[in-house]
C-alpha cells in the first residue's frame, strides 16, 4: 500500500516555481511615506526614537521630497509641528501654517505626486488632544468645526487627500460638507477609521511633539480589545462619505485588516506605525534580526492581510531595495 499525503514541496523545488505559486508583492504603488515639516527649523532634524527619519524645515523640505519622487514613491502624507500652539491649535487651520506652506512648496515642484493631509490638532494644541478640550473633557461636536477648517486650509494650499486623524464621530460627514462647500468635491477623505488607543504611537508623539498633557486617548481612540466595534467604525465612515478606509495600528492588528477588508470594497490603508517602525530598527540596530527580511516580511503580511496602501516609515528603504531587485 502507498502512502497517500500532500507533496506541498513540489511547487517550492526551484526559485521559477516558486516565483510563479508567489502570491503577495509589495510594490511601490503601494506605499506612502510620512514626513514630519517642522516650523521651528530651517534644516534637518533627526527623530532619536526613529532612526532614519528626520523632521524637515521648509528650506531642507524640497530635498527630502525630491528623494521620495526619484524612489519611485507617489504619495506622501504631510505631518506639521508648529511653532506656537494654542487651546483650539489655531495654527492648523492658518493658511500660513506650517503644513500649509509645505504643501505649496511640494506641489510647486512635484504637481504629481499625490499629497496627503494628517488632518488633527493634537501637534497644535496645548493640551496636546486631538480636539477641543473644556472641564478636562475632549469635546466631540466643538471639536467637528475645527477639524473642517483645518481640512478646507489644506485643501486650499493644494492637498490632495486629506486624511482625519482625530476619531471624533461625525468627522467625515462634516468633512465632506465643509470641503464640498469650499468648491472641493473631487478632493477624497481618507479617514482612520479604525484608530486604536495605542502604544505604538509613542514614537511618533516625540516626533510630532504632540502628546496628550493629562489622560490618554481611550475616551476617543478604540480600545484594541474590539473587533466588532472596528466593523462599525468602518461602516459609518463609509456611510459618512469616506473615499478610503484606514485600520491602525497594523502588525498587531491584522485581523482587523482583513475584517474591514472583508465588510467594505472601498480601497483600505494600513498604517505602520511608529513604535513598529521603532522596535525593527532597534532590534536590528542589535543585530538580532535581518532588517530588510523583516520589513520585507511584515509589509508582506499587512497586504496580505488585505491593505491596498501601506502608509511606513520604511517606505525608501522598501521602494531602493525593489530597484536593486531585492
Ligand atoms: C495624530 C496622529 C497620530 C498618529 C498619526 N496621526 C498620533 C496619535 O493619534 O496619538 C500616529 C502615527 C504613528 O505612530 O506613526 N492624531
Ligand atoms: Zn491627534
Amino acid at each position: 500500500m502507498t502512502l497517500t499525503f500532500t507533496r506541498h514541496r513540489r511547487l517550492r523545488s526551484s526559485a521559477a516555481l516558486r516565483a510563479l505559486v508567489h502570491e503577495t508583492e509589495v510594490t511601490k504603488d503601494d506605499l506612502i511615506m510620512p514626513v514630519f515639516v517642522d516650523a521651528t527649523i530651517d534644516g534637518t532634524e533627526p527623530i532619536p526614537s526613529m532612526p532614519g527619519i528626520n523632521r524637515y524645515g521648509i528650506g531642507s523640505l524640497l530635498t527630502e521630497i525630491k528623494t521620495i519622487v526619484d524612489l519611485g514613491i507617489r504619495a506622501i502624507i504631510v505631518f506639521g509641528i508648529p511653532d506656537h500652539k494654542d487651546d483650539v491649535g489655531s495654527d492648523a487651520w492658518n493658511d500660513d501654517g506650517i503644513v500649509q506652506r509645505a504643501i505649496r512648496r511640494i506641489k510647486a515642484s512635484y504637481p504629481n505626486l499625490v499629497v496627503i493631509a494628517d488632518d488633527c490638532m493634537c501637534e497644535y494644541t496645548s493640551t496636546g488632544h486631538c480636539g477641543i478640550v473644556r472641564d478636562g473633557e475632549v469635546l466631540n461636536d466643538e471639536s467637528l468645526d475645527y477639524i473642517v477648517r483645518i481640512a478646507v486650509s489644506q485643501a486650499k494650499a493644494g492637498a490632495d487627500i486629506i486624511a482625519p486623524s482625530n476619531a471624533m464621530d461625525g468627522y467625515v460627514a462634516a468633512i465632506r460638507e465643509g470641503l464640498d462647500k469650499a468648491g472641493f468635491i473631487n478632493v477624497p477623505i481618507m479617514s482612520y477609521s479604525v484608530k486604536y488607543a495605542s502604544s505604538f504611537y509613542g514614537p511618533f508623539r516625540d516626533a510630532a511633539d504632540g502628546a496628550p498633557q493629562f489622560g490618554d486617548r481611550s475616551g476617543y481612540q478604540m480600545d484594541p480589545a474590539n473587533r466588532l466595534e472596528a466593523l462599525r467604525e468602518a461602516a459609518s465612515d463609509e456611510r459618512e462619505g469616506a473615499d478610503f478606509l484606514m485600520v491602525k495600528p497594523a502588525m498587531a492588528f491584522l485581523d482587523i485588516v482583513r475584517d474591514v477588508r472583508n465588510a467594505s470594497d472601498l480601497p483600505l490603508v494600513a498604517y505602520n506605525v511608529s513604535g513598529e517602525y521603532a522596535m525593527v530598527k532597534a532590534a536590528s540596530a542589535n543585530g538580532w534580526v535581518d532588517e530588510r527580511r523583516i520589513v520585507k516580511e511584515t509589509l508582506t503580511g499587512i497586504k496580505r492581510a488585505g491593505a491596498n496602501l501601506i502608509i511606513t516609515y520604511f517606505a525608501k528603504d522598501v521602494a531602493s531595495r525593489i530597484d536593486r531587485g531585492e
